[in-house]
């Protein structure tokens, strides 16, 4: 179980929800925790959180324990913005408090992260987030709100998948105490799961190639939040245990990544999420 900075723990596998909305994200949420997912990705540009709340509301399973995460988009960048946009996501969620609580692109021509991360940890203080984290962030974002704050931010989203292993930047991470989560864990794709050494882990194993894929991420320090709107596809790729990669196998598939091995979202550098 990964253990935030802030002494918090998380679950070892979340749930991710783009691009459900509406009735089929609350149904999707809810067959996702009766699969045992307890750590739930939103995000206000997903336009999900109210749909991810009503699953939150209406599940048998308690609110305390299960870890809604949302992220700020960029355009509600600035102090007080993040206070006002915070508002409106625990009103959408109808959580008081936030799990986890991200900020989702590091905007940089814009240049208010430092300032939207001050906020965020006014939030944590005064008990309405309990931890805080950011989303596809370099090490010199991370490095620099750290300095900012004397916080670092407990996690950093980052898309990470074979083709995409993110080697330099989790190691960073596993020096900074910073939990990596993956988005895209699967890479979506098929061919990421078509790989030779997915393959043959997968028969050796008598897993699927998915299960390889989620395996792999957990045995390199790695939170996936695989999305399925499949309650099936859900349940395959909650079902991780009985069964370790050896090392060589871990190997070959971080061997897989590429240096076009980027998918989607761009480069962290230039992006400019709105
Ligand atoms: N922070 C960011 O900037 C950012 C960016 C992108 C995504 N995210 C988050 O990360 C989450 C996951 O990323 P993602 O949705 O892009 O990619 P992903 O989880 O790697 O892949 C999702 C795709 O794979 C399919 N799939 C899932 N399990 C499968 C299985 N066992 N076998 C075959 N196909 C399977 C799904 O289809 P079905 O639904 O039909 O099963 C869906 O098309 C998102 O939902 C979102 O919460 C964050």
């Amino acid at each position: 179980m990964p253990v935030l900075n802030d002494g918090t723990t998380l679950p070892d596998i979340g749930f991710g929800t783009y691009p459900l909305k509406g009735e089929e994200c609350t149904t999707a949420v809810l067959s996702a925790l009766d699969a045992g997912y307890r750590l739930i990705d939103s995000a206000v540009n997903y336009r999900n959180e109210e749909a991810v709340g009503r699953a939150v509301a209406s599940s048998s399973i308690p609110r305390d324990d299960i870890i809604v995460a949302t992220k700020i988009p960029g355009r509600d960048h600035g102090f007080d913005s993040t206070l006002a946009s915070f508002d409106r996501s625990s009103e959408a969620l109808g959580l008081e408090t936030i799990d986890l609580y991200l900020i989702h692109w590091p905007n940089p021509k814009i240049d208010k992260y430092v300032d939207t991360w001050r906020a965020m940890v006014r939030l944590q203080e005064e008990g309405r987030v309990t931890s805080v984290g950011v989303s596809n962030f370099t090490p010199e974002y991370l490095t620099r709100v750290a300095d900012a704050t004397g916080v670092m931010p407990a996690v950093n989203q980052v898309e990470l998948h074979p083709f995409f292993p993110q080697v330099e930047l989790r190691a960073f991470h596993d020096e900074h105490g910073i939990v990596t989560e993956a988005w895209s864990p699967l890479g979506k794709a098929a061919p990421v799961k078509e790989s030779e050494s997915v393959a043959s882990a997968a028969a050796a194993h008598g897993v699927t190639a998915a299960q390889v894929i989620l395996r792999w991420h957990q045995q390199i320090n790695s939170l996936p939040i695989p999305k399925s709107g499949d309650p099936e596809r859900q349940r395959e790729n909650f079902d991780l245990v009985g069964f370790t990669l050896t090392d060589d196998e871990v190997a070959a598939i971080t061997a897989l990544g590429r240096p076009d091995g980027r998918l989607f979202g761009g480069d962290p550098r230039t992006h400019e999420e709105m």
